[in-house]
């Protein structure tokens, strides 16, 4: 593997919001690399999801959100943005993206265009 090939699969961080503009309770719609994500404030954690459920490919980003469960507005699934979800557990699980709060900046991390 090349220098060029490791810098390619490297993950970004993406600036994607100011922490003001995503208090608690509050989300935000966001596009990374032509991608919808949505990004929610739960009690202070910051979560980012992909905006298309993983049941049919609704977006999400209209669901309500009771707690820290997400509900698709499709067909009412629910899903736990607070939980990870197990691969192979059965269940329909999230595309979750790696956020981090840097001074009032989130940052997602994005895999490399
Ligand atoms: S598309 Fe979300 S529950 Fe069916």
């Amino acid at each position: 593997m090349t220098r060029q090939d490791q810098t390619d699969t490297m993950p970004r961080q993406v600036p994607v919001a100011r922490t003001d503009e995503l208090q608690p309770g509050q989300r935000k719609l966001v596009f990374v690399d032509g991608r919808s994500i949505v990004l929610f404030n739960i009690e202070g954690g910051i979560h980012a999801i992909d905006n298309s459920c993983p049941h049919n490919g609704a977006s999400l980003a209209s669901g309500r959100l009771e707690g820290s469960v997400l509900r698709c507005p499709a067909h009412g699934l629910r899903f736990d943005l607070a939980k990870s979800c197990e691969p192979g557990s059965g269940s329909l699980c999230l595309r979750r993206f790696p956020v981090q709060v840097v001074g009032d900046s989130v940052l997602l991390q994005a895999e490399s265009a």
